[in-house]
């Protein structure tokens, strides 16, 4: 096995769970990847011997970003929707029919290459783990195939076939529908079970049934909620144990409490809050509180069509009080933990040597260089990409 020492890092951030700092900072330091995992981690002036050297040149590495919540298969475009809103028109979930009219009527090549397109974009953007999730089908056809699609791309597939109600069918129908035929077909391939529970999508009795049905066919649990207005989504998904919970828009005291006492991550988009014209999550107010908090794209042609991390992390920093550290931490390790991983998102012995040379000394540039590419190397599995 071919081994690698990348040496010469000005800083290394290691999210090693087992350091005094949340980032595991290691200063001057190197990484020794063997194979597809990282083999040793520590001070460059102490770097064993390797068969392969890289120069860092005193740039910062991180761990890949972990992009926990994305809705990457879709056709068409929705800049006329974001250009109304800019004017003033609010965001409805409404707008998803447009996308599932267009994402019906494409091809699975053009739905394959679009996501093949999405996927490059990210990687070179500092992506290394994605989340895909199905839910521009909702026909028992169109969610298979969706998420036969993403499975082409990741391992983190995530049936959402409870997005919306299509047109020409009752809640009802259509719930029996997502929890029948429909959860048959896509089971095989998605890894995760979603469902939009809002005012205009699904109620939280509707949003119940979805989830017990796929938790019972061997899927885990995630879920959109408290994005357009407060509800009762969070504390359902507390109740019910579910991995993540994602927006996390309006939140009351309640439902932090109920974060608080459980193990469901907080997945923040402010991305979409961004693109929304919404207020932003108080991810301040959960921090203090104690909740885990995972930051992630939401990549999609309506609420937030951004596929950049790194403006994720600006934002949260600018915009929500998340310190540089925590907001980097949150789209890397808490991403990893948002999707139930601990092969990714920590450049600790034993883990995926997975990760992103900055084009810059340290993590904190990532906030305090906004819209700069600062991406300068990503290596998945051990190699380059
Ligand atoms: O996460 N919230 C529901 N789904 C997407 C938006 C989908 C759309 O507008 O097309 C989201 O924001
Ligand atoms: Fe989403």
């Amino acid at each position: 096995m071919t081994s690698t020492v990348i040496t010469n890092i000005g800083e290394l951030v290691t999210n090693d769970p087992d350091a005094d700092d949340l980032l595991g900072l290691v200063p001057d330091a190197a990484l020794v990847v063997e194979g597809s995992t990282v083999a040793w981690v520590g001070s460059a002036a102490e770097a064993p011997a390797a068969d392969q050297q890289v120069d860092a040149g005193g740039r910062a590495v991180i761990p890949g970003f972990v992009d926990s919540h994305s809705h990457l298969v879709f056709a068409g475009d929705r800049a006329a929707e974001f250009a109304a809103r800019m004017a003033g028109e609010p965001y409805a979930a409404g707008g998803i029919r447009t996308t599932v009219a267009a994402t019906r009527s494409a091809t699975d090549e053009q739905l394959t290459s679009q996501v093949a397109r999405l996927v490059g974009e990210m990687r070179r953007q500092g992506t290394t783990t994605v989340e895909i999730k199905s839910g521009y089908g909702l026909s028992v056809h169109d969610e298979a195939r969706s998420l036969a699609v993403a499975r082409q791309f990741t391992e983190e597939t995530t049936y959402l076939g409870a997005h919306v109600v299509p047109e020409g069918t009752t809640p009802e129908e259509y719930v029996a529908l997502v929890t029948g035929p429909m959860l048959e077909a896509c089971a095989p391939h998605a890894r995760w079970i979603d469902a939009f529970c809002e005012t205009g999508a699904f109620d939280a009795d509707q949003s119940r049934t979805v989830l017990e049905a796929g938790i019972a066919a061997g899927l885990r649990g995630r879920l959109h909620a408290n994005q357009l207005g407060p509800g009762p989504g969070v504390r359902l998904a507390c109740e019910l144990g579910l991995t993540a919970v994602d927006h996390c828009t309006y939140l009351t005291d309640d439902d932090v409490a109920a974060l608080t006492g459980s193990g469901t991550i907080a997945t923040l988009l402010p991305g979409v809050e961004f693109s929304t014209r919404q207020p932003y999550p108080d991810a301040r107010l959960l921090l203090d509180a104690g909740v885990r908090v995972a930051l992630a794209s939401d990549c999609n042609p309506g609420s937030c069509f951004t596929s950049s991390m790194a403006l994720c992390v600006a934002l949260a920093v600018r915009e929500m009080r998340m310190t540089p550290p925590e907001a980097v931490y949150a789209a890397t390790a808490g991403g990893a933990a948002a999707l139930d991983r601990d092969d990714v998102g920590v450049l600790t012995p034993g883990r995926q040597a997975d990760l992103v040379l900055l084009d810059a000394p340290t993590h904190v540039h990532l906030a305090y260089r906004p819209g700069v590419p600062l991406v300068s190397a990503v290596w998945i599995a051990g190699r380059p990409v």
